[in-house]
């Protein structure tokens, strides 16, 4: 079965566009929907009843139109009378009854094939159980049905399944219901109190095992949490259930949340297209995002199970009492969601660290889609396909847009505004708007302007210049604004944005204290207001000429750049109080170095190691009473892709050249500190995910990558040892990683060694299998393509699950660029040949491989040539999903 409806093109019957602006609202609404699934692989029959009534607020209509998708209409019956062919249209995405009163119960019978369900939407079978993902539109998929979030219903559903096969029968809600059928049946009933959209329904049906504990909510009530598995992952709970637990907690200290039924539940899933899926009471979660144990996961893997289990618990109440009127709102739900898993990421661990790490993604990966032809608003104007809107501008650009209501309203008002959002729209579909006025009203500010950074797409470029009068004691700030075009706007046309810019400034023995025309306190950082294309800030009894830190904590997500000088960024990477701004610091130096040595390379000159790095590397190695975290963030030079952002055309070879020769120039000259600090943060201590712990592994995994550019003997063993007796994956891959990274023929044996080994170790791990995916697929020394090629046909491969396809497909296209970049542009047909499998089995995971070949007009001539090639190749595919139909048509 294809998974979703196919495109012909040559006919006009291109995918239509939906628009924001047409929004109405349903003629009908769905009070009750009582469904029952009597489960079989190819066979699955799905019973509904829907209560219907006219919607009050509706426009009256005679016809009710369902959606619905791959479906086998057996029965349809309105009220007592079954339905004729006469009654009805079914087409090919929808089932219109052409006469309705304004109540009635409406039943219908379809079947459904879960088992040869490949595209992972609606209901299908992941190994041996069978789940269902419905967000954003797969609810279609199981039934017709109203399948948009404004409609919102009590559902009771019944599940009837083989007992031996599927002891563990789940859907939303409290059970209320089990029965013993015949023939080895049985039979769940599950029921929800809170209406919700279809998007929030799940089911789970398996031979899983649980575990079990609970958690006393701040009113008294008990709530039975439970964690189903395949046996296989029993021993991968904990993390995941801790991790839950804390953030029931924290939504109830930090935003006055409590869980609302009796039962929380998680199943974890291998085959899964996302991270996780918020279903009411019953979140549905990828196993890489919910399994955890130390010895078989990464530093990593623990900080994104307690985010993702963080994310769909804080959904209960972001985007499931509160959900989305439409899914132009989409951020609305997710944007905010991001921010509050990020701050609970923050208070469980390093605030410093978790900020890096969140803005590397800003910087490298959603600037880089809001400079691509993908392009779009926070809140979107069109779409075509709602599944390629789940973006890193809905979720992470979102969530910048909500934290900076935080920054301009601070923590109170901030609360009293989600308060009052919360309280108003409990139990209702709403939108951005209802959001923004929720923070307008608790604070009397005027959020017009403000709106923009929803309703214009792009990354606004923000320069600064700073002047000093020596004899005034004055420093004054100017700023300009502008956004670049976008696929839907010019930038010339484009309103200015309302932009907070956190500030302090820098003497030469710490912050000063700040005295604006407008503030009789002095502070050391203030909140600054750009609000126009050009404007000018005074600081005044300025008693020294200032180095400027400007954006301390990324308080908005732009490109921002101020004419430093290299000892000014210096001053900031020791001075500065805002960790994150030292980062930022040192990382600037390291973007300047690192051009510098293109220059060079150009050229083809000498270079040298700019000192001024060279000095702060050494002071940081040195310094013990530095935080091994940051000390381990500042030492990691700016990536490949981060590199890219910067300068167009990309220049590959030499960005990943003058990198590695950076890189080598700091291991070689610093060789006797980094071999220190490795043994400084070697611990005895067992594994513990905690800051502190994270922070050493961290930082030794840094000493380690740069002792191996050119290992000594003494160095090879110790990197040697570190793999073969590391308690625990982090250390154990990180000298995994370092020896396949080494090109010295010293460890040339080693190197091979280490990835049988591992594989050996592993191979019955799936998720660690993954790690040893990708560790191959990213190689960047020469013939990866063919290595990649050999990895797809490997027995630990398996192209129908999306973590292998991440692992390796993407892996080598995102991660590898020299490579995928290969100039005869074999990557490239590689890519597209993958893509059109892909297209027909899973159009939602080919849809996002596309994104490389997007960024074509990034690239030089010849390479936009051999990349649009591929393009054009994919697009004159005869039945091309949406999915991909989209994308391509807005890339070329
Ligand atoms: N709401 C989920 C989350 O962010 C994402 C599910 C999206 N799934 C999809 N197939 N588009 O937690
Ligand atoms: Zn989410």
């Amino acid at each position: 079965m294809t998974a979703n409806t196919a495109v012909n093109q040559t006919d006009k019957n291109s995918p239509t566009t939906i628009y924001l602006k047409d929004y109405l609202p349903p003629a009908f609404l769905i009070e009750k929907t009582h469904l029952t699934f009597q489960l079989d692989p190819e066979k699955t029959t799905v019973t509904s009843v829907l209560q219907c009534v006219a919607n009050p607020k509706a426009a009256p209509s005679q016809s009710l139109t369902l959606h619905g998708q791959d479906l086998k209409l057996v029965r349809l019956q309105l009220n007592n009378k079954a339905l004729t062919a006469a009654d009805y249209c079914v087409e090919e995405e929808s089932l219109t009854i052409h006469a309705v009163p304004d109540a009635f119960t409406l039943t219908c019978v379809t079947e459904i094939s879960p088992a040869t369900n490949s595209s992972l939407e609606g209901l299908y079978k992941s190994r041996t159980m069978y789940c269902t993902q419905c967000e954003a539109e797969g609810f279609r998929k199981i039934t017709y049905y109203l399948d948009r979030p404004d409609v919102l219903s009590e559902f009771t559903t019944t599940v009837i399944g083989d007992k031996q096969q599927f002891p563990v029968l789940l859907s939303n809600g409290n059970l209320v219901a089990s029965e013993q059928l015949e023939n080895g049946f049985h039979s769940a009933t599950w029921h929800d109190p809170f209406k919700k959209p279809a998007y929030l329904f799940a089911l789970v049906a398996g031979d899983l095992q649980v575990v079990e504990d609970n958690f006393i909510t701040c009113s008294g009530r008990n709530v039975v949490l439970k964690i189903f598995v395949e046996p296989k992952d029993l021993d991968k709970c904990e993390h995941a259930m801790a991790s839950l637990k804390n953030a029931m907690k924290w939504d109830e200290e930090v935003y006055g949340r409590e869980y609302d039924l009796d039962i929380f539940m998680i199943v974890a899933v291998d085959d899964f297209n996302m991270g996780a899926m918020e279903n009411k009471g019953l979140n549905i979660f990828n196993t890489s995002c919910v399994l955890a144990n130390p010895k078989t996961t990464t530093d990593a893997g623990f900080a994104r199970v307690e985010g993702v289990v963080a994310h769909e618990y804080f959904h209960n109440w972001s985007g499931n009492r509160v959900t989305c009127r439409d899914w132009f709102q989409l951020s609305l739900k997710e944007g905010f969601t991001v921010f509050r898993d990020e701050e609970f990421s923050s208070d469980m661990g390093s605030r410093t660290v978790k900020r890096v790490e969140d803005v590397n993604v800003m910087r490298t990966l959603q600037f880089a889609e809001d400079g691509g032809p993908m392009a779009h608003p926070v809140q979107p104007a069109s779409f075509m396909e709602i599944s390629n809107f789940y973006t890193l501008t809905i979720y992470e650009k979102g969530a910048e847009v909500v934290r900076m209501y935080h920054t301009l309203l601070g923590p109170e008002l901030f609360r009293q505004g989600s308060d009052l959002y919360f309280e108003r729209h409990d139990g209702e579909a709403a939108t951005i708007e209802d959001f923004t006025a929720a923070m307008a009203e608790v604070s009397g500010r005027d959020f017009s302007q403000f709106k923009y950074w929803y309703s214009q797409a792009g990354t606004p470029v923000v320069k600064a210049e700073g002047d000093y009068c020596a004899q005034a004691k004055t420093f004054s700030l100017t700023f300009e604004q502008y956004c670049p075009d976008t696929p839907e706007a010019k930038g010339s046309d484009k309103k200015p944005y309302h932009i907070p810019v956190n500030v302090s400034l820098l003497g030469k023995a710490g912050l000063l204290p700040l005295t604006l025309d407008s503030q009789a306190q002095p502070q050391t950082e203030v909140v600054l207001e750009l609000t126009e294309a050009q404007q000018t800030f005074v600081f005044n009894d300025v008693q020294e000429e200032p180095v400027p830190s400007l954006f301390r904590g990324f308080s908005a997500p732009v490109k921002s750049a101020y004419p430093y000088k290299k000892a000014d960024l210096l001053r900031i990477t020791t001075q500065d109080s805002d960790g994150f701004a030292r980062f930022d610091a040192m990382q600037q130096l390291a973007v300047v170095a690192i051009f510098d040595v293109m220059a060079a390379l150009r050229k083809q000159e000498e270079w040298q190691l700019e000192p001024l790095l060279l000095n702060a590397v050494k002071e940081l190695l040195t310094n013990e009473a530095l935080d091994p975290a940051m000390v381990a963030l500042m030492c990691t030079l700016p990536s490949q892709a981060y590199m890219s952002g910067l300068a167009t055309p990309i220049e590959v070879e030499l960005i990943h050249q003058a990198r590695n020769a950076v890189k080598a120039a700091i291991a070689e000259q610093c060789f006797d500190l980094w071999l220190a600090v490795y043994n400084r943060c070697l611990s005895t201590k067992a594994y513990a995910f905690n800051a502190n712990d994270v922070a050493l592994r961290s930082l030794k995994k840094v000493a380690l990558e740069y002792l191996m550019v050119k290992p000594t003997e003494e160095v090879l063993a110790l990197c040697v040892k570190q793999f073969n007796n590391a308690d625990n994956m982090t250390d154990e891959s990180a000298a995994m990683s370092a020896l396949v990274d080494c090109t010295a023929p010293l460890a040339a044996k080693e190197r091979v060694d280490a990835l049988a080994q591992f594989y050996e170790r592993w191979k019955d791990e799936a998720l660690v299998v993954n790690l040893w995916l990708s560790v191959q697929a990213a190689d960047s020394t020469p013939g990866a393509l063919k290595r990649v090629e050999a990895l797809l046909k490997h027995p630990a491969y398996d192209s129908a699950n999306p973590n292998k396809i991440r692992s390796v497909v993407s892996v080598f296209c995102n991660q590898n660029a020299v490579n995928f970049h290969a100039i005869d542009g074999s990557g490239y047909v590689f890519l597209a040949d993958q893509i059109l499998v892909l297209n027909k089995q899973n159009p939602q995971i080919a849809s996002r491989l596309l994104g490389p070949l997007t960024k074509w007009q990034k690239y030089d001539v010849n390479r936009q040539g051999l990349m649009r090639e591929q393009l054009l190749r994919i697009q004159s595919e005869p039945a091309l999903s949406k999915d991909v139909y989209e994308v391509v048509a807005k890339s070329l």
